[in-house]
């Protein structure tokens, strides 16, 4: 459009013959929104060279370009200035050109997939103000892909699982009101979390109550299980619109709990290649040999329960078996550092083949007076 209305006002000058012809139509952008989109000093250059007065000139032309299509008004102004505003529609289809010069032509490649996990927010929890670092630098990275062909799995690896399920069933129960759990809320939910931990400092019964509703979970008792999918399709409802003003779309959510069954093989070939060893109270532990710094890590909970580490181990080998990826990238927190640390050096005692696996690092969200913790309710909404 820009281009029609240049070469439109370029015949004007051809019209006017002599030397007037051999001028070229340039356009500025005026400093000040009040002179219109594009201005143009054409008129001046026009009057020195056919002694006239600037003014005349620039009113004459004016008045043409005016009735040129996708010119919505045309003004005069100081000594000669021709200043042009153009049609919204103009616009619009300008910024369609730009923005189609900005987007790479996308040659798809047929390689191996990249797997960026982001976001991966917990169940039952609403997103904090801190949610928004891995959902943004994993989006960056995940786009960055995208654009030069690289196919792209985009995960958000749910928090579905652990004892906090538990102890919020717990809570749910003895402070609930006998809500339906399909219809609480996530700052209710969050509620109930932060309650069950002040109230379990006075009394450390609450912990083992805890314990026995996961494990309850864990067996697939059908009340909790009933709860607690409740509770996650309360959590994905409520996130849903926020995630979408941040135009984050993944193609699986899939979460920890998808890999609590994929557990046990890992565990027997942990223990078969003398890499899990029997720690203390019985639980299954790895350790590193030297040079390795890295303390030792749980396997398996001295009763018998599985935990994040071997989520996480059991997540890689079916990831790697679904995607044959090229790269797995987790973009999580500098917190969970040691984790992931752990968690590749495992992986390596086991002697897997593994792709590019990365943790994707980024600083800690924190108040100024003091740090930011769902579990003493120190948070800040995302939405908000
Ligand atoms: N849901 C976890 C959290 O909020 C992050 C998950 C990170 N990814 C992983 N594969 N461990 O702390």
């Amino acid at each position: 459009m820009f281009e029609t209305v240049t070469s439109e006002a370029q015949k004007l000058l051809k019209k006017m013959g002599g030397e007037a012809e051999n001028v070229a139509w340039k356009w500025e952008k005026p400093d000040d929104v009040n002179h219109g989109d594009i201005t143009t000093t054409v008129a001046l250059q026009l009057a020195r060279m056919l002694k006239k007065s600037p003014r005349d000139v620039a009113d004459e032309l004016a008045a043409k370009v005016a009735k040129i299509s996708g010119v919505e008004k045309c003004e005069v102004a100081g000594a000669g200035y021709i200043n042009v505003w153009l049609t919204p529609h103009a616009l619009l289809e300008e910024l369609a050109v730009t923005r189609k010069a900005c987007t790479p032509a996308v040659t798809r490649k047929k390689s191996a997939p990249v797997i960026v996990e982001y976001c991966s927010l917990n169940i039952a929890k609403p997103l904090g103000v801190h949610h928004i670092l891995t959902t943004m630098i994993g989006q960056v990275i995940a786009n960055l892909y995208a654009h030069e062909g690289t196919p792209v799995v985009r995960w958000n690896y749910l928090g579905d699982w652990g004892t906090q399920f538990g102890k919020l069933f717990v809570a749910f129960e003895k402070w609930g009101k006998g809500a339906d759990p399909e219809k609480i809320s996530l700052n209710e939910l969050l509620a109930l979390y932060v309650k069950f931990h002040e109230e379990a400092e006075k009394d450390p019964e609450l912990e083992v109550l805890g314990q026995a509703a996961f494990k309850r979970l864990e067996d697939g008792d059908k009340e909790v299980r009933r709860v607690w999918q409740a509770f996650i399709d309360v959590t994905k409802h409520a996130v849903a619109p926020v995630l979408e003003r941040l135009s984050a779309r993944f193609d699986t959510d899939l979460g920890e709990s998808h890999y609590d069954s994929a557990m046990a093989p890992i565990i027997e070939e942990g223990k078969k290649k003398g890499v899990f060893t029997t720690g203390e109270k019985g639980a299954l532990i790895v350790e590193f040999p030297p040079p390795s710094t890295l303390p030792p890590a749980v396997v398996l909970k001295s009763d018998g329960g599985t935990n994040y580490l071997t989520r996480d181990l059991a997540l890689v080998v079916d990831r790697i078996a679904r995607y044959h990826p090229s790269a797995i990238l987790h973009v999580v927190g500098v917190e969970q550092t040691l984790h992931f640390q752990q968690l590749m050096a495992t992986a390596k005692l086991l002697n897997w083949e593994l792709p590019v696996w990365e943790h994707i690092i980024f600083g800690r969200m924190r108040f100024a007076d003091q740090s930011m913790s769902t579990r003493k309710g120190t948070i800040l909404h995302l939405e908000e």
